[in-house]
């Protein structure tokens, strides 16, 4: 084990806040199992009480001890997808702390494959409540130096694994009421869990509450602090003169080529064509441009496609009014 795996399941033990990175985005680690320690989670983070946590485990095997009825559909998906970026939701066991579940009848877990988040819940060997390591509805992290911009001195300990791997959060499914629902599209899509499951994957329903409270599902979401904007890729060019004369400063996040004349106060950041290319450095990307000072965030709108589901679900949040 490394000293800094050691410290840091040191501090867990002591019900301080260790971030560790994980393969989707960093998260802010506490004791599942210490009330006081769950709580400086939502103090560090500004978040609301009533909004559930994820547990991470080391492993399938530790499920149990959290959640009742591990089997059957669930079973199946944990042993195809965990390590990895799947989150499950299920009935919880009598003793989850109310803090964790948000008071509801159910637990959100998750085994995370990052090798550092695998190396600290071996150590630790409890169960690791993390939400995303950032400030309630901002941008989540995806390096270290991200984490500390978010969360100062709030963190005890920050174990860098530089930037994660994905870079969006988990996949997060409710199987805990009947047919499987997804609450949050991640790198996991619905077709490869339909694929494993032999059944369709239910989305929720749209303006009707859930069964569940999602903080995910809260309108604004992932969001900078400039202000963010979507636009369809065939109005670029006619927008770009209009920018230029009312915008500026701004930024212009965009898959497509675009040759733009230089001009002061603009920045054009070329975007990966590729999904997961994309997925990989957006937030990054975004938390650079929401610190460089711009005035307007424009961003190319993405493809249809399902590999583009998780990424238009976070931009659809970044973008969304704000004042709500
Ligand atoms: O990739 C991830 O999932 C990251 C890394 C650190 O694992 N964690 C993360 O946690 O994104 P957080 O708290 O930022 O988002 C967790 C999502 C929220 O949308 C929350 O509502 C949902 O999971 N969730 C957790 N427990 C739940 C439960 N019992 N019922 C319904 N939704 C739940
Ligand atoms: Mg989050």
């Amino acid at each position: 084990m490394t000293t800094a795996i050691e410290d840091a399941v040191k501090f867990l033990s002591a019900g301080k806040l260790v971030a560790f990175p994980t393969e989707t985005v960093y998260g802010l680690g506490a004791d599942a199992s210490q009330p006081l320690a769950v709580e400086k989670v939502f103090q560090a983070k500004n978040r609301p009480p009533g909004h559930p946590l994820i547990v991470h485990l080391s492993g399938l095997d530790a499920a149990g001890h959290w959640a009742l009825g591990l089997s059957g559909d669930a079973l199946r998906l944990a042993q195809r997808f965990w390590p990895g970026p799947l989150t499950l939701v299920l009935p919880k066991r009598p003793h989850v702390l109310p803090q964790i579940t948000g008071g509801q009848e159910t637990i959100g877990l998750r085994v995370p494959r990052h090798p550092i988040a695998q190396a600290l819940l071996h150590a630790f060997g409890g169960g690791i409540a993390a939400p995303s390591a950032n400030q309630f509805t901002r941008l989540s992290p995806t390096t270290a130096a991200a984490v500390r911009q978010e969360l100062g001195q709030a963190v005890d300990m920050v174990l860098d694994g530089g930037a994660c791997e994905i870079g969006l959060e988990s996949t997060v499914l409710d199987m805990a009421h009947g047919a499987p629902v997804l609450l949050r599209p991640g790198a996991i899509t619905a077709i490869e869990i339909e694929e494993a499951l032999g059944r369709p994957v239910l989305l929720p329903a749209p303006g009707k509450p859930l069964a569940h409270r999602a903080p995910g599902s809260h309108p604004i979401h992932y969001a900078p602090r400039t202000a963010t904007v979507l636009v369809e890729a065939h109005r670029l060019i006619d927008l770009w003169p209009h920018w230029l004369a009312h915008e500026r400063p701004f930024a212009l996040l965009a898959r497509q080529a675009i040759s733009f004349p230089s001009a002061d106060g603009t920045c054009c950041v070329a975007m990966p064509e590729d999904a997961h290319k994309y997925a990989h450095v957006l937030y990054h990307i975004l938390r650079k441009t929401d610190n460089a000072g711009f005035r307007t965030i424009f961003i190319e709108n993405l493809p249809s496609g399902i590999e583009w589901a998780a990424l238009r679900d976070r931009l659809t949040k970044a973008t969304a009014p704000r004042g709500l």
